[in-house]
C-alpha cells in the first residue's frame, strides 16, 4: 500500500467496528454468531508483509532489537497457531464461521511471514524451526491457541506500550508492528465470543465435558508457563514464552508489577474500545490482573 489515505483508512477500519443492525443480541444466537464473524472479517487489514519497509535502526537500537530473547518462540508460536487454527477451521461446516476461521488462520500465517521478514531485515539468527504438525484434536488445539492468546496478548499490549514509551523500540518499528498487536486483539475478541456462542449451542448433556475441557486447557497453559519459566532458570538462557509476563525490565523501563498491571489493563481497554459493545470482551485475564493490582503493594 503506497497511498497514505488508504493506510490510515485500513488502520481505522481494523480498530473500529459495529454491527449493522442495532438492538439487543442474545449470546449464542445466530445474530451473535454473525456479529463476531463479521467483526473479524470486516476489520481485516490487507497489509502485505512483503512490502513492509523495515526502518533502518541505529546500531544501539539494532542491538536492543536483535538481543531480545523472543524471536524463536515468536516465530514458532505463529507457525503453530496458524496450523492449529486452520485445522480447526477445516472441521467447521457453518460457512460464515468457516470463513472467519480461515481468515484468523491466514492472519496467523501472515504474522509468521512478518516476523520472518523482520528477522531477515535485521540479521537475527533463529534456531532451526520444528515441524508444525496438524493437531490430533483440532478443537483442543484451537482452544489452547485461543486462551493462550488471551494471556499473551494482554501482557504484550502493556509491554508494547512500555517499549514505545521508553523508546526501546524506535517509533518507526512501533508503527510497523502496531497492526500485528491489534490483530491479536481482534483474535481474542473473536475467540471469547466463539467460546460463549459454542457453549450455548451445545446440548445440555455435552456442556459439562466442554466445561472440563476448558478447565483442562487453562491447567495446561499454566503448567506450560510454569514449566518454561523453570527451564529458563535452570538453563540460564532465555527463550521465553513467559516474556510477556516478565519482560518489562528487558524493554527499557523498570516497572513495578502493579504499574505493569495497570498499563496492561488500560491498553487492553483501549484496544477493545472500538468494537461493537454487544460483543463479549476477554474477561478472565483482566479479572486476574485487577485482583493482582489490589493485592500488590502500592509504593
Ligand atoms: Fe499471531
Ligand atoms: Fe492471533
Amino acid at each position: 500500500m503506497s497511498d497514505a489515505f488508504t493506510i490510515a483508512d485500513a488502520d481505522h477500519a481494523m480498530r473500529n467496528w459495529s454491527g449493522p443492525d442495532p438492538g439487543r443480541i442474545e449470546i449464542g444466537s445466530e445474530a451473535h454468531k454473525r456479529l463476531f464473524c463479521r467483526m473479524l472479517l470486516e476489520t481485516h487489514n490487507p497489509y502485505k508483509p512483503a512490502v513492509i519497509d523495515w526502518p533502518q535502526l541505529s546500531p544501539e537500537a539494532l542491538h536492543r532489537v536483535t538481543s531480545l530473547p523472543i524471536w524463536d518462540i515468536a516465530v514458532q508460536t505463529e507457525g503453530r497457531a496458524s496450523i492449529r487454527v486452520q485445522t480447526f477451521a477445516e472441521t467447521v461446516r457453518d460457512p460464515l464461521l468457516r470463513e472467519a476461521l480461515d481468515m484468523d488462520g491466514g492472519e496467523e500465517a501472515r504474522h509468521k511471514v512478518v516476523l520472518s521478514k523482520l528477522v531477515e531485515a535485521y540479521g537475527i539468527k533463529l534456531a532451526p524451526e520444528p515441524e508444525y504438525l496438524r493437531p490430533k484434536d483440532p478443537e483442543w488445539a484451537w482452544m489452547v491457541t485461543g486462551y493462550s492468546e488471551c494471556i499473551d496478548s494482554f501482557f504484550a499490549f502493556g509491554l508494547f506500550e512500555v517499549a514505545k514509551r521508553s523508546g526501546y523500540f524506535p517509533p518507526e518499528l512501533v508503527e510497523t508492528f502496531e497492526p500485528v498487536m491489534q490483530e491479536e486483539g481482534r483474535h481474542i475478541l473473536f475467540f471469547v465470543n466463539w467460546a460463549a456462542w459454542y457453549r450455548k449451542n451445545l446440548p445440555w448433556w455435552r456442556r459439562p465435558a466442554f466445561f472440563f475441557k476448558t478447565l483442562a486447557v487453562w491447567a495446561f497453559l499454566i503448567w506450560e508457563r510454569i514449566g518454561i519459566a523453570r527451564g529458563i532458570d535452570a538453563g540460564g538462557e532465555a527463550q521465553d514464552a513467559n516474556f510477556t509476563l516478565t519482560g518489562s525490565g528487558a524493554v527499557g523501563i523498570e516497572l513495578k508489577p502493579r504499574e505493569l498491571m495497570e498499563l496492561c489493563l488500560a491498553e487492553n481497554d483501549r484496544r477493545m474500545a472500538g468494537y461493537d459493545p454487544r460483543l463479549l470482551r476477554p474477561m478472565t485475564v483482566p479479572r486476574l490482573a485487577r485482583l493482582a493490582r489490589k493485592l500488590l503493594p502500592k509504593g
